[in-house]
């Protein structure tokens, strides 16, 4: 059953239909005696419980009383790397000896390692693999998540990704949504090593093509020695033209200028940001594409977290994400990364619930359908063990999530 009434709690949600951008993000509504009812997995009230009709129990409706609890908007992990082959411990233990994450995959190790693994895998290997991911993330009160290709970089194990990531969104009763996205630019193949110019015309003339329907996104990693601007503009240009929409890898590692080149193209977001430079803020601002930030792979890395504050002043929207993945950062914390967005990148709480949420849900081009607790949106919805969401970063790293409720259904009841 979808009908769900959600009795006694206190919502906590941004509201809109699009990212709130700059000091927008921080406008948070809270309701303290509210009710949400979810009709047939569709949110059709969000507001006080007072006077309300509807808030009592009927046949046709399952009921919580939250007592009192914060209910949020589910959260949205908008940068994954869900499906992939093997692991990278090696690396890990590598690179806290002091080799950099670039010189590793110029050694033919990092992503390409796993690209390794993940054409050796089959697609049910790749498939149960993720899906202990999917729970955890449920667990965390993720109720959509973006999963990218890009362990494949040959037609065949991309499209046999994306296939992956169609068949774990559509198993019976899955916990969380999942959309797909393209990123056959994740590195240059060892085979076309030397010859990006080849590659990035297979990507366009084959790949493209084959994931049209299958993908709903491109994303290129553009990156210094990796797909530099002119690669990274030209793939993209040609994904936009088959109806992709267009994401980036950008400024990641060194300061490219692939924040100016999300701007000028017009992409959903442009992600990582670590190194992105002031004017590529402005461009990213004035243009409206999300700045998706990952404070884990920072993290990870040890490099210096993105500018959010920079972005947020500027009047961009922010979103963040946790890039899991098995080389940079092999997390998928929500607690960790609102902890490290409020302490470390001076985000606010309501800043870093709307950038989970609805500027997450933008990211994805779906904020019209996902994101905040309104009439008309999924009914995707997480209830706390607490009454006061300042909690959230209060509990450095660890998970307050109570219940998961995801298109009209509790999908994961925390003990
Ligand atoms: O977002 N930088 C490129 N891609 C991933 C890492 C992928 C990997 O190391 O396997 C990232 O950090
Ligand atoms: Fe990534």
């Amino acid at each position: 059953m979808k009908n769900l009434i959600i009795n006694n709690t206190k919502i906590v949600t941004p509201l809109g239909k699009e990212a709130k951008k700059g000091n927008l993000m921080h406008d948070i509504e809270v309701i303290p005696d509210g009710c949400i009812i979810i009709t047939e997995g569709i949110i059709s009230y969000a507001g006080p419980m007072e006077g309300h009709p509807a808030v009592r129990p009927d046949e046709h409706y399952e009921v919580i009383d939250a007592k009192g609890n914060v209910s949020l908007p589910g959260f949205i992990d908008s940068h994954t790397h869900l499906i992939f082959g093997g692991f990278r411990p090696d690396e890990f233990e590598w690179r806290l000896k002091g080799d950099s994450y670039m010189s590793i995959m110029e050694r033919g190790g990092g992503i390409q390692s796993t690209v390794n693994a993940t054409r050796e895998a089959s697609k049910e290997e790749l498939i149960d693999k993720a899906q202990w991911f999917v729970d955890r993330m449920s667990e965390m009160g993720v109720t959509t998540v973006e999963a990218k290709s890009g362990y494949g970089l040959d037609s065949e194990t991309e499209i046999k990704m994306l296939d992956a990531i169609s068949e774990l969104a559509d198993r019976p009763d899955q916990k969380v949504s999942i959309i797909a996205t393209f990123l056959g630019a994740h590195a240059v193949p060892t085979e076309y090593k030397g010859h990006t110019t080849e590659y990035v015309d297979l990507i366009i003339n084959e790949m493209l093509p084959k994931a049209k329907g299958k993908a709903k996104c491109c994303d290129v990693f553009c990156e210094k020695n990796v797909f530099e601007l002119k690669d990274s503009r030209r793939l993209l240009e040609a994904a936009e033209a088959m109806g992709y929409s267009l994401k980036l890898h950008a400024d990641e590692i060194v300061t490219l200028g692939g924040g100016e080149l999300s701007a000028e193209l017009g992409a959903l977001s442009a992600d990582h940001l670590l190194h992105v430079s002031d004017k590529g803020i402005q461009m990213m601002a004035d243009a409206g594409v999300v700045a998706t930030l990952l404070p884990l792979t920072a993290f990870a890395l040890k490099e210096p977290y993105a500018p959010a504050r920079k972005f947020i002043d500027a009047g961009a929207p922010v979103a963040l994400a946790t890039d899991l993945n098995p080389g940079s950062c092999f997390s998928g914390s929500i607690p960790l990364t609102i902890a490290l967005a409020c302490i470390y990148m001076n985000m606010s709480i309501e800043e870093t619930i709307t950038a989970l949420t609805l500027n997450g849900a933008a990211a994805l081009g779906m904020a019209h359908e996902i994101g905040s607790l309104e009439p008309g949106k999924r009914g995707d919805v997480i209830i706390l063990g607490s009454d006061n969401y300042h909690i959230l970063p209060y509990y450095v790293g660890m998970n307050c999530v109570k219940t998961t409720v995801h298109d009209g259904k509790v999908v994961t009841q925390n003990k």
